[in-house]
């Protein structure tokens, strides 16, 4: 049983889309994602302070001038680690608000489209909000084209076959975890690398991966970079990057 902190809402609230859209290249979204982007009353997104927000920026030439936008700032990303108590305060004391606001603007009875990088479900900010509001408003959540799909797709590199096994892991395990986790895989997707980066690398070198993996940052958007793991020297990567693992099974 999940235990939900909802936020009430009228019998008549408006709508809220959850929309997933795509890794990077607007031409990935779906057209259900691109419909509603041009119909709900307000496009919500989750933006890095000082940034314009990576979804937003997606679905940026489908967006009418006029179009009312509510934009979410978080108020720490990757200052402080997600363990770090002050971290959790922060975030969570933000998503209340959040929740709240947009709560407001659902009981006006207008759509809200909540843009969601790659898929909203899989390790989404909008996740946090769903918790709160899908028991108290109506919720249509528009899968997308995950991040990893578009990256392994960008990089060439087909990620299972036959039994091949697929472990998502994301680069804030601690470097054993990790180790111990790529041993047991046969293909990995490694999220989240960013500052990870060069723990990341080591764990995959110590797993005996290194010449298989590929490092992926902004996949499918304009200033993509594809490079294998072992020439990629500096300590620290992108936000949008990952590491690729891809596996060797059963070729027919
Ligand atoms: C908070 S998660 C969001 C995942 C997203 N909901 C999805 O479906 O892929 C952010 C992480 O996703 C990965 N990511 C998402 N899109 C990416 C892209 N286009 N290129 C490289 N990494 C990406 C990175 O590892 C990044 O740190």
């Amino acid at each position: 049983m999940i235990a939900l902190e909802t936020l009430a809402g009228g019998a008549r609230g408006g709508t809220l889309y959850g929309i997933g859209v795509g890794p990077g290249d607007v031409r990935y979204l779906t057209l259900r994602a691109a419909g509603l982007v041009r119909s709900v009353d307000t496009i919500a997104f989750f933006a890095k302070r000082g940034q314009p927000g990576n979804a937003r920026r997606i679905v940026a030439p489908l967006l009418a001038p006029d179009q009312a936008e509510l934009r979410l700032e978080y108020p720490v990303t990757e200052e402080i680690p997600a363990e770090h108590p002050d971290y959790q305060e922060k975030i969570g004391a933000f998503y209340r608000t959040t929740a709240a606001a947009l709560a407001d603007v659902l009981n006006s009875g207008k759509s809200v489209g909540l843009l969601a990088e790659g898929d909203p479900f899989f390790y989404g900010s909008f996740m946090h909000m769903w918790r709160r509001l899908a028991s108290a408003f109506p919720v249509e959540v528009v899968p997308g084209v995950t991040g990893m799909s578009g990256c392994w797709t960008r990089a060439n590199l087909p990620i299972t076959w036959g039994n091949d096994t697929l472990a998502v892991l994301p680069g804030t395990l601690g470097e054993q975890q990790l180790v111990d986790r790529l041993r047991l895989t046969d293909a990995a997707v490694i999220m989240k690398v960013g500052r990870n980066l060069r723990k990341v690398r080591r764990a995959v070198e110590q797993a005996g991966l290194l010449s298989r993996a590929v490092y992926v940052e902004r996949g499918t958007m304009d200033d993509e970079r594809i490079l294998p793991l072992a020439e990629c020297g500096e300590p620290r990567g992108a936000y949008f990057a990952m590491v690729l693992i891809p596996g060797e099974g059963r070729r027919l």
